[in-house]
C-alpha cells in the first residue's frame, strides 16, 4: 500500500516513513502542500497522512486540492495537540480521521488499514451500483425489443390475415374462369388453331394464377400459424396418438412424389410404437414437412424415415442424401424466413417457415428436433417426442 506523507517537519517525516515501512506500507514523503499536490497528480496512493499545520499551503488547502485530484482518497489528519476545531473542519472537508502529534505508531498503522479498507469497500459498491443500472438498462432495451417484436408480429398476423380473404377470391374466381374457358374453347374458335393456341396459353396463365395463389395462401397460413403459436394463442387439440398411423398416412401420399423424382423411400417402424401425447394435426404437418423438405432438396439416392422407442422417448429420423446443410446454416435453418439471403442465387420455392413451425410444433410436444448435414453427403433430422405416460392415458 502507497501511503503519502506530507509534514514539514523533518524529524516527523522520517519517523513517520520509518515506522510505516516496518509495518508493511510503501512510503512517499513531501515537504509542503504544493508537492504533495504534485506528487499526488503523478502517482497513484492508497492513503495520505497530512499535516494540519504547515507554512504556505496548509493542510486544509492541501486536503481540498487532494480531493478535487481524487475524490475518494482516504486523507488522515495529523494535528497538533489541542488542534481539534481545526481537525474537525478537515472531517467535514472529508478526511477520514485525525491522529494527534506526536503520532503514535500503532494507531495509525490502524487507521490507515481501516481507511483503506473502507476506500476500496465503496469503490466496490460503487461498482455494483453502476452493474445494477447497467443491468436496469438492460432490462429495459429487452422488454422494449421485446415489445417491438410483439408489435411485429401483431403486426404480420393481421396483415396476413387480411390477405388471406381477398386471396381466397383471387383463386376462386381463376378456378372459375378456367372452367369456363375450356368449356368454351370449342364454341370460341371452331377449329381455328391460331385461336386455339391463344386460348390454351391463357389457359395455362391462369393454371399458374392459381397454383402462385395457392403457395401464397400457404405461406399466409404457416404465417399466420407461427405467429399465433409464438404467441401462445394457437388452438391444440391433444390426444393419445399413434405416430405410426400419422407416418403412414403421410408416407403413402409421398409416394407419388419421391417415385416421381427417382428417389428410393424407405419407411421403418419399430413394431409396438407407444403412443405419445400430441395433436395429431401438427404432427402431420411436421412429418409432413420434414418429408417435402427431404424431397425438395434430394436428386438422387434415397429418403428414409424411421420411428423408434429410446428410453422415455421416441425417435423419429428423417434422413436424406440430398445436399446437405453447410454447418454453419444447422442453426439458422430453423430460424424464420432463413432461405431468404440465398433467395436470388438459390431461387428456393419456399420461404423458411416450414422448420421454424416444426420446432415450435416439437417444442409445444416436450420434444426436441436436431439435425445433424454435410454439405453433398445428405441430411439426417431427428426429432425426439416423449412417450405418453401410461398414466395420461
Ligand atoms: N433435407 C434437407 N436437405 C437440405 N437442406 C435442407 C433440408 N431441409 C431443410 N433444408 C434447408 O433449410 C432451409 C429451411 O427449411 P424450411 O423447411 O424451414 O424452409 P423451406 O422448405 O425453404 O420453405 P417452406 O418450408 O417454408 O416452404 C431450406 O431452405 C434448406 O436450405
Ligand atoms: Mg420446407
Amino acid at each position: 500500500m502507497n501511503i503519502l506523507i506530507v509534514d514539514d517537519d523533518e524529524m516527523v517525516r522520517y519517523v513517520l516513513t520509518e515506522k510505516l515501512s516496518e509495518s508493511g506500507f510503501f512510503t512517499t514523503a513531501a515537504h509542503d502542500g504544493q508537492s504533495a499536490v504534485e506528487l499526488f497528480r503523478e502517482r497513484t496512493f492508497d492513503a495520505v497522512l497530512l499535516d494540519l499545520k504547515m507554512p504556505g499551503m496548509d493542510g486544509i488547502e492541501t486536503l481540498k486540492e487532494l480531493r478535487k485530484h481524487d475524490p475518494d482518497i482516504p486523507v488522515i489528519m495529523v494535528t497538533a495537540f489541542g488542534d481539534i476545531a481545526t481537525a474537525v473542519v478537515a472531517i467535514k472537508l472529508g478526511a477520514y480521521d485525525f491522529v494527534e502529534k506526536p503520532p503514535q505508531i500503532s494507531r495509525i498503522v490502524v487507521t490507515l488499514r481501516r481507511a483503506i479498507e473502507k476506500a476500496a469497500l465503496e469503490r466496490e459498491v460503487r461498482a455494483l451500483g453502476k452493474n445494477v443500472e447497467e443491468s436496469a438498462a438492460l432490462k429495459l432495451a429487452y422488454e422494449k425489443l421485446k415489445e417491438l417484436d410483439k408489435v411485429k408480429t401483431t403486426f404480420l398476423s393481421s396483415v396476413s390475415h387480411e390477405l388471406r380473404t381477398p386471396l381466397t377470391s383471387i383463386i376462386g374466381y381463376a378456378e372459375i374462369s378456367r372452367k369456363k374457358l375450356v368449356k368454351i374453347i370449342p364454341e370460341l374458335v371452331g377449329g381455328d388453331p391460331k385461336i386455339t393456341k391463344k386460348i390454351l396459353q391463357v389457359d395455362e396463365n391462369l393454371e399458374i394464377l392459381v397454383s402462385e395463389s395457392e403457395r401464397l395462401a400457404g405461406l399466409i397460413e404457416s404465417i399466420l400459424d407461427l405467429t399465433a403459436m409464438e404467441a401462445g394463442t394457437a388452438e391444440w387439440r391433444w390426444e393419445p396418438l399413434s405416430l405410426r398411423e400419422v407416418i403412414e398416412n403421410i408416407a403413402a401420399a409421398f409416394g407419388a412424389t419421391f417415385k416421381e423424382k427417382g428417389l428410393e423411400f424407405v419407411v421403418a417402424i419399430e413394431d409396438d410404437l407407444p403412443l405419445i401425447k400430441g395433436d395429431r394435426n401438427r404432427i402431420s404437418q411436421v412429418i409432413n414437412q420434414m418429408l417435402s423438405n427431404a424431397a425438395a432438396f434430394t436428386d438422387q439416392g434415397r429418403v428414409t424415415c424411421g420411428a423408434k422407442r429410446v428410453g422415455n422417448d421416441i425417435v423419429l429420423r428423417i434422413a436424406d442424401t440430398g445436399r446437405g446443410i453447410l454447418a454453419s446454416r444447422h442453426g439458422v435453418i430453423f430460424e424464420k424466413f432463413s432461405q431468404i439471403g440465398d433467395t436470388l442465387t438459390d431461387k428456393p420455392k419456399g420461404v423458411g417457415l416450414g422448420l421454424p413451425l416444426c420446432r415450435l410444433i416439437v417444442g409445444y410436444h416436450g420434444g426436441k428436433i436436431d439435425v445433424e448435414s454435410e454439405p453433398g453427403k445428405g441430411s439426417v433430422f431427428t426429432i425426439v417426442l416423449p412417450v405418453e405416460r401410461e398414466d395420461e392415458l
